[in-house]
């Protein structure tokens, strides 16, 4: 098939590259010259694991084409998925601006014959409708032209996006039409995952379910650990043994610093606002928000509570998550600024995400090469992303260049048993402090 993806984001990018794989002839459309031409080079412009690869192959098998002009593309395309934002706007909604503007420019190109135009954006329920109407009111005159709208929402996760959408748990087919279901179902034949055939509002919604039920999880995690810390208990066990129900699952039930990222944060805050234009109470979600940013808040406190005012400390991994340079609403931007305010001074590594972080402090914190020369004059750890070179770290080089010994680890990723025997003092959340 002839495929159109609009934006090259992590959902856009990831998934033209997936299909370009598989055979599909797939033309990627920016808006940026100087971002078209480096993503022509083979430039992922993302962070992201085995993205490069794959892009510089299908582009070597001229299978991923590049363009700037809806012209160029849309005419051509059996289906034309739409990838750009929805960014959080102040009120917490999402901004569908760049949404409506790319379905307003692909109504004007359209092919005379079929066209599916397929929504890989997370947006409220309803939008795909508008597209709908926005799309048939501008082709009233031309009864050539025939389309039907779909969604298929995206699951993938940053840092693993490329295998996510190699093998996702689901694939979600939201449609009304027989027709672009069956043309959906065909181009997703080489994936696997189970097939979920539903309406549109049921896809748009199960989006905004799945990242909600996560950020739940999280939170639910959160406020146990702090019943643990509160009586002596320890959240792992906690949440090992009720993880063991497989009603339940053990998976996003790791306490810490609380969830970041481009997704969960907005997408909880875009259905509350949603909940309330439908009068619906949006209590659960914005106290899964609440207990959210309360985690950070309280692992600041914890540091703070434990250091001398003016004391350095050195954190390792800024990103909101390993593998990826994203910082997004990560945890870390909360704490580096709550840490500044407190009096401390700061030293940071992270393996990606430093320049970006560096666009926001500047020089109000310094930078490392490397993550032990950041412990160097540092009274104190702090662990704020699990990156594996973090996990299997060099303990003795920590004891030699940490002037205090203690560590407080904001991702549980250290044996509490282990780091009290090495003589840290070692503090985690929602574990004993031994
Ligand atoms: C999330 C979803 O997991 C994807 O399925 C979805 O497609 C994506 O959003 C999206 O909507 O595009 P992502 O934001 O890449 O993916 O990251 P997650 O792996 O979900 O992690 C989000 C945050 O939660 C991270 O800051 C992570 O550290 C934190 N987290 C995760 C926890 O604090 N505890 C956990 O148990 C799990």
């Amino acid at each position: 098939m002839t495929l159109t993806f609009i934006g090259h984001g992590y959902v856009g990018l990831v998934t033209a590259c997936v299909f370009a794989d598989f055979g599909d002839e797939v033309y990627i459309l920016g808006r940026t010259p100087e971002k078209i031409s480096k993503l022509k080079q083979g430039d992922p412009l993302i962070y992201e694991p085995g993205l490069e690869e794959l892009l510089k192959k299908n582009l070597k098998e001229k299978r991923i084409k590049f363009t700037l002009e809806f012209s160029e593309c849309i005419p051509k395309s059996d289906i034309v998925f739409i990838a750009v934002g929805t960014p959080m706007s102040d009120n917490g909604e999402a901004d569908l601006t760049s949404i409506y503007d790319v379905a307003q420019k692909v109504s004007t190109q359209l092919k005379k014959g079929y066209t599916v135009v397929c929504c890989k954006s997370t947006v409220p329920v309803g939008t795909n409708k508008k597209i709908y109407e926005l799309i048939e009111k501008n082709i009233l005159k031309n009864k050539n032209i025939k389309f039907d709208v779909a969604s298929c929402p995206e699951f993938l996760r940053e840092g693993s996006s490329v295998n996510d959408t190699f093998n996702p748990d689901r694939v979600v087919i939201g449609t009304d039409s027989k027709k672009a279901r069956e043309t959906l179902l065909e181009l997703h034949k080489p994936i696997n995952g189970k097939r979920i055939i539903t309406d549109i509002a049921s896809a748009e919604l199960i989006k905004y379910a799945s990242n909600a039920m996560l950020a739940t999880k999280i939170s639910f995690a959160n406020l146990f650990a702090q019943f643990a810390e509160k009586s002596g208990a320890d959240v792992e066990a906690i949440m090992n043994a009720v993880g063991l129900d497989k009603r339940i699952g053990r998976s996003f039930l790791y306490p810490g610093i609380g969830f970041g990222g481009s997704c969960l944060p907005k997408d909880v805050n875009a259905l509350i606002h949603i909940s309330k234009t439908y009068g619906i109470d949006p209590a659960l979600l914005e106290s899964v928000t609440k207990i959210n940013i309360e985690s950070r808040e309280r692992f600041i406190e914890k540091v703070a509570s434990n250091l001398r005012e003016g004391w350095q400390i050195c954190l390792w991994g800024l990103s909101f998550k390993p593998n990826t340079d994203d910082i997004r609403e990560a945890p870390s931007i909360y704490i580096i600024e709550g840490l500044l305010n407190k009096g401390f001074k700061l030293k940071v590594y992270d393996p990606a995400a430093q320049e970006k972080v560096k666009k926001i402090f500047g020089d109000r914190i310094s930078y490392n090469q490397d993550q032990y020369s950041a412990l160097k004059d540092c009274d104190a750890l702090c662990i704020l992303s699990e990156w594996n070179q973090f996990k299997e770290a060099d303990f003795e080089k920590i004891k030699k260049d940490l002037k205090s010994d203690v560590i407080f680890d904001g991702r549980n990723i250290y044996d509490p048993i282990k780091m009290k025997k090495m003589g840290f003092k070692y503090y985690s959340v929602g574990r004993k402090v031994l």
